[in-house]
């Protein structure tokens, strides 16, 4: 069985290729490196012990998918290339558009003249509307506010449309929560250009001495310390319920959605003191102003995947600190100057 995996080079991506590769898929990536680089796919290899194709290539390319899906006998697709930053997709939202759709409509063209018809999307908890009550269920109500989370949505809406007009074809939109974590190796983990946006990567560049302090968006929610509280996911746990959804797009018809969260919230303050406790690492931290856009709390009811796809997520806050640490401590520039493995090699 042969996965075409886009944006196999990525944070989720590379996680996903490795558990894919365990469970004895072949697996083929395509990737421009726009926001990766083909180090994680080389750690990859290291921590599986086998070789990975990769074309490097644009998925709004056509003729470079032509290619590829004539080289290779591709039984189904995960879609994970995209533009993901929400502060710069409200600053450049003619790139998000033209970028996401244009990539996920050039995909499914190609995938169908080739009588590819079983995809798995990318999708993310930014979907649902904000004033649904929490824990998030796949029916409510969706609606999302950035230009970032739009192209989420307008891609399930294309996707759901897709299937409706084509009964052979079936599709999982997986909603991710807040994936954080690393795989337990330290080889591979997220890589943020710049200055990370998101909490994990803050902490632990703060823990590494790259940044100086946390800012806390917020301290007078109404959660039970006033700080923001998500569902945070390790990726590992995420990516294994990639395989789950392949596995049951291969055998199905029609389009459905997934959570995949946990299902229990954590707070600002919960996580940096988990993630203290966890490494004995000093993560100083101040309150700041509430960030334009944020809720209170995000949590999921995963429920669905649990029933449909038979997946749970199965690690705790204690152990995406540890390995989210692992990765940070073991290559505290990212991917991007630490170039080790390629001296072992
Ligand atoms: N936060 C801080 N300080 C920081 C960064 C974040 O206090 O420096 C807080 C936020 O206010 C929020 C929580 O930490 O309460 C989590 O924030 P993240 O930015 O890590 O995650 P979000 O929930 O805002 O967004 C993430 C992804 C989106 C995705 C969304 C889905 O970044 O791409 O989850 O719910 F759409």
């Amino acid at each position: 069985m042969s996965i075409l995996i886009t944006g196999g080079a990525g944070y989720i991506g590379s996680h996903t290729c490795v558990e894919l590769i365990s469970a004895g898929y072949d697996i083929l990536v395509v990737d421009n490196f726009s926001n990766s680089c083909a180090e994680s796919l080389r750690r990859v290899e290291q921590i599986t012990g086998k070789s990975i194709k990769f074309y490097e290539a644009d998925v709004c390319d056509k003729s470079a998918l032509r290619i590829i899906f004539s080289e290779n006998n591709i039984d189904a697709v995960i879609h994970f290339a995209g533009y993901k930053a929400v502060g710069e997709s409200v600053e450049k939202p003619m790139m998000y558009y033209e970028n996401n759709l244009m990539s996920t409509v050039s995909l499914i063209d190609v995938m169908e003249k080739y009588g590819v018809r079983n995809l798995v999307f990318s999708s993310s908890a930014t979907v649902y509307a904000g004033d649904n009550p929490m824990p998030l269920t796949e029916d409510m109500k969706l609606g999302a506010i950035n230009p970032y989370g739009k192209t989420k949505l307008f891609i399930e809406e294309i996707l759901r449309d897709l299937c409706s007009a084509k009964d052979n074809w079936c599709v999982a939109l997986l909603r991710y929560f807040n994936p954080i974590g690393a795989h337990k190796s330290g080889l591979i983990g997220e890589s943020p250009k710049g200055i990370p946006n998101n909490l994990m990567p803050y902490i632990s560049q703060v823990a590494v001495g790259k940044l100086q302090r946390l800012n806390v968006f917020g301290d007078d929610y109404d959660t039970r310390d006033g700080t923001g509280s998500r569902d945070y996911i390790h990726v590992v746990d995420l990516a294994k319920g990639h395989v789950k959804a392949i596995q049951w797009a291969i055998n199905n018809t029609g389009c459905e959605a997934f959570n995949l969260g946990t299902g229990k919230g954590t707070t600002v303050l919960e996580l940096r003191n988990a993630f203290v406790q966890v490494t004995g690492m000093d993560v100083p931290y101040a309150i700041a102003p509430r960030r334009a856009g944020d809720l209170a709390e995000v949590y999921a009811l995963p429920a669905k995947a649990k029933d449909v796809l038979g997946w749970e997520a199965e690690l705790d806050i204690s152990r995406m600190c540890e390995d989210a640490w692992r990765w940070q401590s073991n290559n505290p520039m990212g991917y991007e100057i630490d170039n080790t493995i390629d001296i072992l090699k």
